[in-house]
This record gives C-alpha cells, sequence and structure tokens, in this order.
C-alpha cells in the first residue's frame, strides 16, 4: 500500500463516524482531501450535512466537490471535526500546520464536540519535536517576537533554527495574513510547558501544538487502520 492509499484508507475509516446532519470541521492536507472527496461521493448521493472549512485551499475543493460549507460565524458549534496531522504522540497531542492552517485548523477543533485525527503511521512518534514546529506570528515585531520564543526555548532546554517560511514569492502568508516560524527544537520533552510558554508571547497568534483537542486518531499503515484513543 502506498502513502496515498493509506491517507485513504484513514479518511474511509472516519467517514463511518460522520452522521447524517452533521455540523462537520474539515481539516486541511492531502489527507484531508481524501477526505473530501470520500464525504463528496456521500453527499451526492444524498447524505446531508454542513461543513466549515479549516483553510481557503480546503474551501475552494468541498465547493469544487460539492460539499456544502458554511462559515464558522453561522456555525460556531461543531459536532465533529476530521482532519491531518505531521506528528501524534500516544497521548494525542498533534503538530500540526505545515500546510500552514494551524491557526484556523485550531480554532475550528476547539469549537467542535470532538476532533478526529487521520494519519498515516508514519505520523505516529514516541516525542514530538523531529517534525518542525510551525509558530504563526504577526509580521509587525518579527525580530522581537523570535528573539522571545529563542528565550523561552532555552529556559526549556531546546534550542534549534528559527526560520520565517518562505513561499516561491517571498515570505509564506497565511490565510489571516501572518507569517510562520518554522522551529526545528528536535524532542521536545515538555510539550505542554513550550504550548503555554508560547501562548503568552505576544506576537505570536498561534502555535502548531495540539494538546488535549484531539480525542481519537485513525493510524493507517499497510495492514490496515487502527485508533489511538486518548
Ligand atoms: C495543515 O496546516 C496541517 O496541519 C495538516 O493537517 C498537516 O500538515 C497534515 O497534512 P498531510 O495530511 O498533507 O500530511
Amino acid at each position: 500500500m502506498d502513502a496515498r492509499e493509506m491517507k485513504i484508507k484513514a479518511a474511509e475509516a472516519a467517514l463511518s463516524h460522520v452522521e447524517d446532519g452533521m455540523r462537520l470541521g474539515i481539516g486541511t492536507g492531502s489527507t484531508a482531501d481524501e477526505f473530501v472527496r470520500l464525504l463528496a461521493e456521500k453527499v451526492a448521493g444524498g447524505f446531508r450535512i454542513q461543513g466549515v472549512p479549516t483553510s481557503e485551499r480546503t474551501a475552494r475543493l468541498c465547493l469544487e466537490l460539492g460539499v456544502p460549507l458554511k462559515s464558522l460565524d453561522e456555525l460556531p458549534e461543531l459536532d465533529l471535526t476530521i482532519d491531518g496531522a505531521d506528528e501524534i504522540d500516544p497521548q494525542l497531542r498533534l503538530i500540526k500546520g505545515a500546510g500552514g492552517a494551524l491557526l484556523r485548523e485550531k480554532i475550528v477543533a476547539c469549537a467542535s464536540a470532538r476532533m478526529i485525527v487521520i494519519a498515516d503511521e508514519t505520523k505516529v512518534v514516541d516525542i514530538l519535536g523531529a517534525f518542525k514546529l510551525p509558530i504563526e506570528v504577526n509580521a509587525f515585531g518579527l525580530v522581537a517576537t523570535r528573539h522571545a520564543i529563542e528565550k523561552l526555548a532555552a529556559r526549556l532546554g531546546l534550542s534549534g533554527d528559527i526560520v520565517v517560511r518562505e513561499a516561491s514569492d517571498g515570505p509564506y502568508m497565511t490565510d489571516g495574513g501572518h507569517l510562520i516560524l518554522d522551529a526545528s527544537f528536535g524532542r521536545i520533552p515538555d510539550a505542554d510547558a513550550l504550548s503555554r510558554e508560547l501562548n503568552a508571547v505576544p506576537g505570536v497568534v498561534e502555535h502548531g501544538l495540539f494538546i488535549n483537542i484531539a480525542s481519537l486518531a485513525i493510524i493507517a499503515g499497510p495492514s490496515g487502520a487502527r485508533v489511538l484513543e486518548a
């Protein structure tokens, strides 16, 4: 089974948690895209959901495939969010944001009664941090914000490059018009403390550590899908 087939397996398993009439947060990324494609087939067959997308990219795919959308302001309480992740630890703490959608992803997931993560088994780790941690920041005061992050990281025994994410035509801009700093901390032994400290830095809009948000992860490997519970 190749990587795409594993993503489809996880997305298929997640679809069985979606009930007719649900208000659904819809994630961002290649795994979430597979979920949208399967969901669209069900919708075409008469299944009713109201979706809230976590990015402009996901909104475009949903509109293209006929998945009905609402804004989060129209549907501020959701039943379920299905989304991918970059890393998942045994407590279902996540690193997210490789696709740059972490702010909307976190807002939508936290507005949902449940969040189910879908991923292939390469995303499962014992300790978060091999993957770069995306930190969404306001462009104003970028250098000061980065210094503040470096200082708090040092207090927590973390070091590593913190670089502004680039796109082909200049700095990468999120859907909210912010920049992303990608922090290569390596292993993060106390992700909870890092999350709390980052939340307290002025200029940090959001970060990619999702703690106590996901309740279930569906992990697909060559021999099928397994479930991790918080
Ligand atoms: C988007 O900002 C990310 O949080 C994605 O959910 C995450 O990067 C997973 O993407 P893939 O499913 O493409 O690996």
